[in-house]
């Protein structure tokens, strides 16, 4: 490892060089199956080096200057060919010709002014063209005709100052045409002839300068249903004029926002009787005044939009007609500037008495006073109402606020930014079949009885986030057993480890948002029951105690039993301990956010039951270490981790398993690598953990074994040394009588009588009177004992080697007596020490006896003679005693050791 780290750095810089070679050789189009993509390339001619069997190609932000067909000879397959932004000025009508199969030819922003009668001819197959921005100021005779499949043509931001395209009656399969953005200041029958066998979805003239619609225009194209007029000034009066002319069209949707409708009159939209419309959008016009009956017209229409307008005042006949509408957006429609309570917009009771078939209502951001009695009369038939921001204030929601809505089948109900204060008992009491409430970001701040939702027997989604305090009583939601999601966050919830929880009877709870409560007590059974939660948010609170073990009466469970839990929150709650099972219960659990904490060593096996994990969070807390064996389980099917800023501890044992996950992980871990940094050891303070080699810890199983192996080796070869050492005689000795009596070397165990001596005895010849002195009295005492004394049994003339092997061999036992002079005597140490030792070794150990005359240290005998104490039996080793009277003692053991039997030790 210590070598690792570097060596990693040097690559990750390595590979630099290479990331800019592949940027700079990146100068080249992408092909991806059929699709060339050489946008953005700088290209000043068409690349002849693409695969022939592309059917896309595209050729946007370069440098074209025009396509000559030639170079597309090889593309004959193309579908799709995008030559927009680039500087295109003319174009031949050959390249359709080398493209017979091209559906879609965009050449937006470029600079063709000019299209001739055979520009096009060729492009029979095409449904899309695109020539958006151009500068295509007039079209001479019929450039279009040829275009038969066409189905989309844009010339929007070109200079046309007319929507004559054709001379002729062409694009009988057009369905959409914008000429969006041109000089058109009128729309003229003569000039939308050509569309005469078309049936247009969508016509698009927005942002002309129309001032004029001539008799009959409308009718000049085969059918149209689509009109779209924004940002044009058109004013009451041409608008007018341009429904009387929509008058008997096929128009189903009109678009006519921004374009300063400021008043409409009941004649206003009279020309649309004789339509079937059912789209309207009025948007952006400052309309300031409805009069009476100005839709009364429109009785087909289904969608009605008056966003952004001025409106002051809603009468009960402002709608008169709307007999079909479904969805009515007055987000925004009403005056809102206005501070005195005199201008503010006013909605007088039965306004939408009309709107039988209205279900979704739309009236956000505005700035009504607030609710009449009768205010929402008569919409027997709406779903969804927004109020959101709807009120300058509503404070207090009572029992008849909604009365109007008491036969609305209204399931969703959005009452969010109201200011309101206090909602009292039974105030939704007439909504029995809301499905939704919003209450959040309000200022609620009250004791919850249980009685504000009395009535909302079908409720299933309660949204009370973002309000002043809510204090809950056991009761608070026991009359919406029915409830699947209770969003209380940011409310300063108060007593929710009452008991009876307040959750108890939330049996059906699916989602509960508790977060951001500064919550610090909670019963182990606030959750209880709840089997069906799937999300739970508890993030900031303060919950950390109620893990901690110190905590009196222990850690609390209160995730206990939540079987189907899907989703944890616990971010930002201080803790610093989580007890061993507190997710035992949990395996469901796909995603757990413990960020912010203050963790630093979880238990192992916390998440042993988060198999199915995907997702888990421990941004910024304290944890040094990921190892195998708190994480192994939830790692398993993980997509996501965050563990971004944690002080990682880059050793082996902490964060190797951890690199090795990163590296074999198809997981997304966001922030990596930046955010993921060593702590310590102090030489990787900094640098990121993805930077940690750890083929130094790799397989650390194997290395353990080996460096056991490795240590028990050597310290057995030290063993082995030291013993051959201190013991290293003792062991070739034995190693030399076991190898001689394993070659088969018998042992040789004649009877006394077969030996001529007794004893052979070797003596320096200095020591030959000591040795006549104490050997001649024994022999003379037993009859039977004769030892063989080389001065007197030695046949003269013999050779003396040779006599000294054969008297040894003939004598049973063999005597040293070892003094300074026999350690000095050449002939001794050379060779009647190696043949006695010798012929003990092929017999018995036994037939060496050492007498002693004086006290001689081990080493020396050894150096000198090659024999140790060690090697015989000590009734074999005599000393002569110095004090006399210990003499027959020294006389009877020698008689012992040399009346034993020679036998292997
Ligand atoms: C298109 O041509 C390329 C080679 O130029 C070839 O690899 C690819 O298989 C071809 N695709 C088809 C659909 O023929
Ligand atoms: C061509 O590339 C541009 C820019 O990358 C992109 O906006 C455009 O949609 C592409 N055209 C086609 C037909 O894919
Ligand atoms: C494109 O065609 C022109 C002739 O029209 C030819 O001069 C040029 O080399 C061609 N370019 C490529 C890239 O084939
Ligand atoms: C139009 O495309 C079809 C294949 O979709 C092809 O057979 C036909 O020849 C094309 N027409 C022309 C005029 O290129
Ligand atoms: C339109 O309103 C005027 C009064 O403003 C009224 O005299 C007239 O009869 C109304 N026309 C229709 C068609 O309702
Ligand atoms: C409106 O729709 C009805 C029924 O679909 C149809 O008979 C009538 O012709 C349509 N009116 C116009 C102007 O298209
Ligand atoms: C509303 O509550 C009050 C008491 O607060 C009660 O007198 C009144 O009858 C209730 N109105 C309705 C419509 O229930
Ligand atoms: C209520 O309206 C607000 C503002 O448009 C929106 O953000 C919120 O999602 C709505 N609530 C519901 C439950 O749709």
């Amino acid at each position: 490892m210590s070598q690792g780290l570097p060596y990693r750095i040097y690559s990750f810089w390595g590979l630099l060089p290479l990331w800019m070679l592949c940027a700079s050789s990146a100068n080249k189009c992408v092909v991806r199956r059929e699709v060339a993509d050489c946008s953005h390339l700088r290209l000043t001619q068409v690349p002849a080096d693409l695969p022939a069997n592309i059917t896309v190609l595209n050729l946007t932000h370069n440098q074209l200057r025009k396509l000559p067909p030639a170079n597309f000879t090889r593309y004959s397959q193309l579908i799709i060919l995008d030559g927009g932004f680039n500087s295109i000025s003319k174009l031949e009508s050959e390249l359709c010709q080398k493209l017979p199969l091209l559906k879609v030819l965009n050449l937006q922003h470029n600079e063709l002014s000019q299209l001739s009668d055979k520009t096009f001819v060729y492009c029979v197959n095409l449904t899309e063209l695109h020539l958006t921005s151009n500068s295509i100021q007039k079209i001479k005779s019929n450039p279009f005709k040829n275009l038969k499949n066409l189905i989309k043509l844009d010339l929007a931001h070109n200079g046309l100052s007319s929507t004559k395209l054709g001379t002729e009656l062409q694009l009988e399969n057009l369905q959409e045409l914008s000429l969006s953005n041109n000089k058109i200041h009128a729309l003229r029958r003569e000039e939308l002839d050509f569309l005469g066998n078309s049936s247009l979805k969508k016509l698009e003239l927005s942002s002309n300068q129309i001032k004029e619609f001539s008799s009959g225009c409308f009718h000049a194209i085969g059918k149209l249903s689509g009109l779209f007029l924004n940002n044009i000034q058109l004013g009451s009066s041409l608008t007018e004029k341009l429904c009387l002319e929509l008058s008997n069209t096929s128009i189903q949707s009109l678009s006519l926002s921004n374009t300063q409708l400021y008043r409409t009159s009941n004649m206003t939209f009279f020309g649309l009787k004789e339509t079937n419309l059912t789209m309207l959008d009025l948007s952006h016009n400052s309309l300031n005044k409805i009069a009476n009956d100005s839709f009364a017209w429109l009785p087909h229409l289904e969608y009605l939009t008056l966003e952004n307008n001025n409106i002051e005042h809603l009468s009960s006949r402002s709608f008169y007609g709307l007999l079909n509408v479904r969805y009515l957006n007055l987000k925004r429609s009403f005056t809102k500037q206005s501070t005195s309570l005199a201008s503010l917009p006013k909605i007088d009771d039965f306004s939408f008495q009309w709107l039988k078939y209205l279900e979704h209502l739309n009236m956000e951001d505005n700035n009504f006073p607030g609710i009449k009695n009768n205010m929402f009369t008569g919409l027997i038939r709406l779903k969804y109402l927004s109020l959101s921001s709807s009120f300058t204030s509503l404070p207090t929601l009572t029992n008849e606020t909604f009365l109007s809505l008491a036969n609305s089948p209204l399931l969703i109900l959005n009452l969010t930014r109201n200011k309101i204060s206090k909602i009292e008992s039974g105030a939704f009491s007439w909504l029995g079949h809301l499905e939704v409430l919003d209450l959040g970001l309000n200022e609620i701040g009250q004791e919850l009885t249980g009685q504000e939702w009395r009535g909302l027997g079908n409720i299933v989604e309660i949204y009370l986030s973002y309000n002043k305090y809510l204090q809950l009583t056991s009761n608070s939601f026991a009359l919406v057993p029915s409830l699947q999601q209770l969003m209380l966050r940011r409310v300063a919830c108060k007593n929710v480890d009452i008991s009876p929880s307040p959750f108890c009877s939330l049996r059906n709870l699916t989602i509960l948002d508790l977060s951001n409560n500064n919550i610090a007590n909670i019963n182990e059974d606030m959750l209880e029951g709840l089997d069906k939660l799937e999300i739970l948010d508890l993030q900031h609170n303060n919950l950390a105690r109620l893990w901690k073990h110190a905590n009196p009466g222990g850690p609390v469970h209160f995730l206990k039993g939540l079987s189907h839990l899907h989703v944890l929150n616990l971010e930002s709650n201080g803790f610093d301990e989580i007890p061993q099972g507190a997710f035992k219960d949990l395996s469901e659990l796909k995603s757990i956010d413990l960020g912010l904490n203050n963790l630093n060593i979880l238990p192992p096996s916390l998440f042993d039951s988060q198999t199915s994990l995907k997702s888990l969070k421990l941004e910024k807390n304290l944890i040094t270490s990921v190892e195998k064996n708190v994480f192994g389980p939830p790692f398993k099917n993980l997509t996501n981790l965050d563990m971004r800023f944690n002080p990682f501890d880059c050793t082996c044992e902490s964060i190797a398993w951890f690199v090795n996950w990163i590296n074999g992980t198809h997981a997304n871990i966001s922030g990596l690598p930046d955010d993921y940094l060593c702590n310590t050891p102090p030489q990787y303070h900094g640098l990121s953990v993805t930077f940690f080699d750890t083929s130094a810890c790799k397989d650390s199983a194997p290395f353990e074994l080996l460096f056991v192996i490795n240590t028990s080796t050597l310290l057995f070869f030290i063993f082995i040394v030291l013993l051959v050492h201190f013991e290293g005689w003792r062991i070739s000795f034995y190693w030399n009588v076991s190898v001689h009596r394993i070659l088969g070397f018998k042992e040789i165990d004649r009877q006394p009588e077969q030996f001529e001596y007794a004893a052979y005895v070797i003596h320096a010849h200095k020591d030959r009177d000591w040795v006549w002195q104490h050997f001649s009295p024994m022999e003379e005492k037993d009859q039977s004992l004769k030892f063989c004394l080389e001065e007197r049994d030695f046949e003269a003339g013999a050779l003396e080697l040779e006599a000294i092997v054969n008297s040894i061999k003939r004598s049973r036992k063999t005597i040293f007596v070892i003094t300074q002079h026999l350690l000095k005597d050449p002939l001794c140490k050379r060779f009647k020490v190696h043949h006695a030792v010798q012929q003990a070794v092929e017999q018995n150990l036994d037939s060496i006896i050492l007498i002693f005359l004086e006290e001689i240290p081990d080493y020396k005998l050894n150096h000198a003679l090659c024999l140790r104490r060690g090697m015989f039996k000590s009734r074999c080793i005599l000393n002569w005693p110095v004090q006399k009277e210990r003499i027959s003692a020294f006389h009877h053991k020698l008689q012992v050791a040399l009346g034993s039997r020679n036998s292997v030790y």
